[in-house]
């Protein structure tokens, strides 16, 4: 058993289930709309409290929706705009208690009262988003941000980008 192997093993016991089923499930498949399709469905009927989990992928000046699960979701967000696109070009997660509260939010479904997104960076390149809605009030702490971060990693590490 070599360094690596240990590795792994540790990582691996000491992971939340989902992360470990995400592993298993992206295993072994390098195509980034499957992947995004699985992983979706898994967080969404995985996670307590969420009516929408889903991906939008950068092409030019936008994102564009991608495989999700939930409410049918607006197509086409402008770099900055909403939370997405504040995710997009800030490249970093935006966690938003009350949507209600951020300026700009889009609402795809009246429903939704909080919301967590997580840029996917391949190389200092922000390549989409990952966006998880919740129709409660302050859902995401930041143990589901570390989580949800660890998520788009695996889903990053999954593909050929
Ligand atoms: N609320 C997002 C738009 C996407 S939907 O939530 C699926 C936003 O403000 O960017």
């Amino acid at each position: 058993m070599n360094h690596q192997d240990v590795a792994e093993i540790a990582e691996t016991a000491n992971e939340p289930l989902l992360l470990q089923q995400a592993r298993a499930l992206l295993s072994g498949e390098r195509d980034r709309i499957a992947n995004a399709a699985n992983l979706a469905a898994l967080i969404f009927t995985s996670v307590d409290d969420i009516n929408w989990a889903g991906f939008y992928f950068s092409q030019g000046q936008q994102l564009v929706l991608g495989p999700f699960q939930g409410q049918p979701a607006c197509v086409r967000i402008d770099w900055g705009a909403g939370v997405c696109g504040t995710a997009a070009k800030q490249g970093c997660t935006q966690r938003v208690d009350d949507v209600h509260e951020f300026d700009g939010h889009i609402a795809c479904d009246a429903a939704s009262r909080s919301e967590m997104v997580v840029p996917l960076m391949i190389e200092g390149q922000v390549i989409g988003v990952l966006d998880i809605d919740s129709p409660r009030p302050a859902r995401f702490d930041e143990q589901d941000q570390t989580l949800i971060e660890a998520l788009a990693r695996v889903y990053i590490q999954s593909i050929d980008g």
